[in-house]
């Protein structure tokens, strides 16, 4: 039993801050989740107990470092059933990830080799690939949504060829929502000798994720989407296809010798990616986040939101004149609309409106640049929601679109 009352406790995000002089009502959490005491508490304990660098020195405090740390990499191996906690390499985030990715795998294509992407990418699923397309000549193809801006397995098989090297995709769409069919696409891709790329920015946090299930050969997601911290993430790779890429940064930790005559040997991975100081107390709070999100159940999280996301969805064109939903029937967390009752009203007028009410939610564009050509919309207004949203949340912002639309709040628009 999801008991959304205590869930709601752990947030002091939820107990007593104020926007606008009303209790907050956070829908922006596909940009950034809230952070969970325990988390908080975590962290603060790196620093006031052993903040000490990790990896590095030969004494008690320094030691527990690192088995913090190191323990990191158990917990998610656990959380996405990855085969090796040695598949488990510490990024800045999922944007780190995926450049880690294309350019650690850079000498491994060529001229004319094709990265199939689709027409909702985050900026970071596509900037990355478009470097690559300057720099060997690699070509870039979109798989196209349907009418309803689905990916559908009927599109992506026609957009699969012989040429296709790496299918690059969200496993969820940041402003859809929409989840893919990632076993069969995998399995598809995989018949064409392609390798799968996944964006789990936004899927991690909200389902199972199971990379031997689907069967993926690279994920990136990151921690403060999940209500860890921010600047650090996790990028998955099956162990000898990570192995095979090329390290980015080079320095200290990543190497076992320099030798003067300029010869270096570095480590296998994951070690051979992670050069520097790292983000060490980032890395024990995402630890406990992860642990935090598989006490709650990811099965239980899940349902919860699809919940009240229907109970939103249904309210929202019942009682809302006006309204255009793009994805009332996805399967996750956001829901992305305009109100096109007021000619002229950006989704950014009716985001300022919202946060008058107390209510944060992101508007525009949502970094997915090449979607809103697909919608053919200047940008949408996206209420995203977690594990903390309650029933009362989606009545708020109900009510609030409706004064909105009602009221004068936007006339001066007309
Ligand atoms: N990628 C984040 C979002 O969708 C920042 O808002």
């Amino acid at each position: 039993m999801y008991d959304i009352n205590e869930v709601r406790k752990n947030y002091p995000m939820l107990n007593g801050v104020k926007m606008d002089g009303q209790d907050l009502v956070y829908l922006d959490s596909a940009a950034t989740a809230l952070k969970p005491q325990c988390v908080i508490d975590k962290v603060v304990e790196y620093y006031a107990e052993y903040s000490t660098n990790a990896h590095r020195g030969d004494y008690a405090l320094s030691h527990r470092t690192d088995s913090e740390y190191e323990n990191v990499r158990k917990i998610a191996q656990r959380l996405i059933n990855a085969k090796s906690e040695l598949e488990i390499v510490y990024t800045y985030g999922t944007t780190h990830g995926i450049n880690m990715l294309a350019h650690g795998i850079k000498h491994q294509l060529k001229k004319g080799d094709v990265i199939l992407l689709c027409e909702a990418e985050h900026a970071s699923n596509v900037l990355p690939w478009f470097r690559l397309k300057e720099e060997i000549g690699i070509e870039i193809e979109y798989i196209p949504l349907n009418d309803e801006y689905k990916l559908t397995l009927d599109n992506f098989k026609k957009a699969m060829h012989d040429k296709v090297k790496i299918v690059s995709l969200a496993h969820i769409g940041n402003v859809l929502g929409f989840i893919i069919d990632m076993k069969e696409i995998t399995k598809i891709a995989h018949e064409y000798g392609a390798l799968v790329a996944v964006d789990g920015a936004q899927s991690v946090p909200h389902i199972p994720v199971d990379v031997q299930e689907l069967d993926i050969d690279f994920l990136n997601f990151s921690a403060h989407k999940l209500g860890g911290p921010s600047g650090i993430g996790v990028f998955y790779g099956k162990y000898d296809l990570l192995n095979n890429l090329e390290a980015y940064n080079l320095g200290g930790g990543m190497n076992t010798r320099i030798e003067c005559n300029t010869c270096y040997y570095i480590k296998n991975a994951p070690f051979k990616f992670e050069a520097g100081t790292p983000a060490i107390e980032a890395t024990i709070g995402m630890g406990r986040a992860m642990e935090y999100i598989m006490e709650l159940g990811l099965n239980n999280i899940h349902q919860h939101l699809c919940e009240i996301r229907k109970y939103a969805i249904d309210c929202l064109q019942n009682e809302v004149e006006g309204i255009t939903i793009y994805n009332p029937d996805s399967e996750s967390g956001p829901i992305a609309f305009n109100v096109i009752g007021y000619e002229g009203a950006r989704a950014q007028d009716i985001g300022s409106a919202l946060a008058t009410r107390g209510i944060a939610v992101r508007t525009g564009e949502h970094c997915a640049k090449l979607l809103v050509d697909v919608l053919e919309t200047k940008g949408t207004v996206r209420a995203s929601l977690y594990l903390y949203n309650s029933k009362a949340d989606m009545d708020r912002l109900v009510e609030a679109i409706k004064e909105i639309v009602k009221g004068d709040a936007l006339d001066w628009l007309l």
